[in-house]
């Protein structure tokens, strides 16, 4: 199978090696999911290739959305009166709404609905560019339905486009059962959950929420040490809210990402940046809870790789958009058009173990890319707000079109 893009007015994309390409009048040619060659002025001969004309369009790397709660139950419209009026995030889930909410609704649900309903979710994600995508689970908080969440990622792998990336997240909250029993649960999730999720290879990461009345810095490097031993790549949601370790752990341990960071700490910033760890920001999050937006020149200035993601979920971001997202990060984080497209291209892809497969338009990387209907990089910026994607494909085939 091959693919001749041809006729591309302006080829964006962030290079393995650290560097931005822009050029104008450009062809890529692809041949069995992975790009061959790339060029100026006159392309090569089809010879047989499947040939799209890129209309003298923008075109950039598949986007890669490296922070999704996809599988979950119900919504929470609900909660909005109380978000409007001020009441706090966490206390909404002290009083055992919020994320406990989902939980009662996940655990209801059944598997093919969650399927469909994941399935109905990447449809538009793939639409607005989207072509990688982490999922993570978590609003089980109980076995049969972290396994429910996980299966549903399984199937939905299988039949759809958009290549998924698992994530466990059993340390999501703790579940009711346990509310006098934290370090039963926290047993429950090292002894029993981490090596059963790793041993029927139900997910590639293990993830834990580090925050304020919900898992401490010592709870999560225990639940980390424990995936990590048992192959799963460390992530965690931490300083959202409070600063309480969690970002000094991700660089100790060191964790693949860090995710949220809205109150890191120079400190915080500091250790990421000695591991190597990716920050994940997530500026939506920040828009819909009306927080500050995390320091995100900051950790760029410090040599933390930054990506960009949605982290689409029933309370803290009911939106897929990453392209909103990435328009709120070059408005609200004032990154340069050129690093927002890296934050959700090379960086994100690195944050979900895929930098060397993904994320760039090189040759041997996979071909997963995007016509815009936008002449230039800054448009995408420029025009917030619309669905900006043309043409979607993914290892070399068009698997959309606007
Ligand atoms: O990343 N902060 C923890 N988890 C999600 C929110 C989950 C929810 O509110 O349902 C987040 O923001
Ligand atoms: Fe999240």
């Amino acid at each position: 199978m091959r693919l001749l893009v041809h006729n591309i007015g302006c080829l964006a994309t962030p290079l393995a090696g650290g560097a931005f390409l822009q050029r104008t009048g450009a062809w890529l040619a692809a041949e069995d999911g992975k790009i061959t060659a790339l060029g100026a002025g006159l392309p090569p001969e089809a010879q047989g290739a499947a040939v799209v004309d890129a209309g003298g369009q923008l075109v950039t790397p598949g986007l890669v959305d490296a922070h999704t709660h996809l599988i979950f139950g119900g919504w929470r419209q609900h909660e909005l009166t109380l978000k409007r009026q001020g009441v706090p995030y966490l206390e909404i889930l002290a009083r055992g709404g919020g994320i406990l909410s989902t939980v009662e609704m996940t655990r209801k649900a059944g598997l093919e609905e969650l399927v469909a309903k994941g399935a109905g979710a990447l449809k538009q994600m793939l639409a607005l560019g989207v072509t990688t995508c982490e999922a993570k689970s978590g609003y089980g908080l109980d076995r049969a339905t972290e396994l429910k969440q996980l299966a549903a990622i399984a199937r939905l792998k299988a039949v759809q486009p958009v290549e998924l990336a698992a994530t466990f997240l059993g340390a999501h909250a703790l579940p009711p059962e346990y509310r006098e029993n934290r370090a039963g649960y926290v047993d429950f999730l090292t002894q029993e959950m981490i090596p059963l999720v790793a041993r029927e290879g139900l997910a590639e990461f293990c993830d834990v929420f580090c925050e304020t009345g919900v898992f401490t810095a010592a709870e999560a490097e225990k639940i980390l040490r424990t995936g990590l031993r048992h192959g799963l790549g460390a992530k965690i949601h931490t300083d959202e809210i409070d600063a309480i370790g969690g970002t000094e752990l991700a660089g100790a341990l060191p964790a693949v990402s860090a995710e949220h960071l809205i109150a890191a700490t120079d400190r915080g910033i500091d250790a990421l940046a000695k591991g190597g760890t990716v920050a994940v920001l997530l500026p939506a999050t920040s828009f819909y809870l009306g927080k500050p937006y995390a320091r995100a020149r900051d950790m760029i200035a410090a040599g933390v790789p930054v990506a960009v993601a949605t982290d689409y979920n029933p309370g803290s971001c009911p939106s897929l958009n990453l392209q909103l997202a990435m328009q709120l990060a070059c408005w609200q984080y004032r990154l340069t058009p050129a690093e927002t497209l890296t934050a959700v291209t090379r960086n994100a892809a690195a944050a979900l173990g895929r930098g060397d497969r993904i994320g760039t338009l090189e040759p041997g990387m996979q071909a997963d890319l995007v016509i815009w209907k936008a002449p230039d990089l800054d448009y995408l910026f420029y025009r917030f707000g619309e669905n900006l994607a043309g043409t979607v494909i993914k290892r070399g085939r068009v698997v959309q079109e606007n």
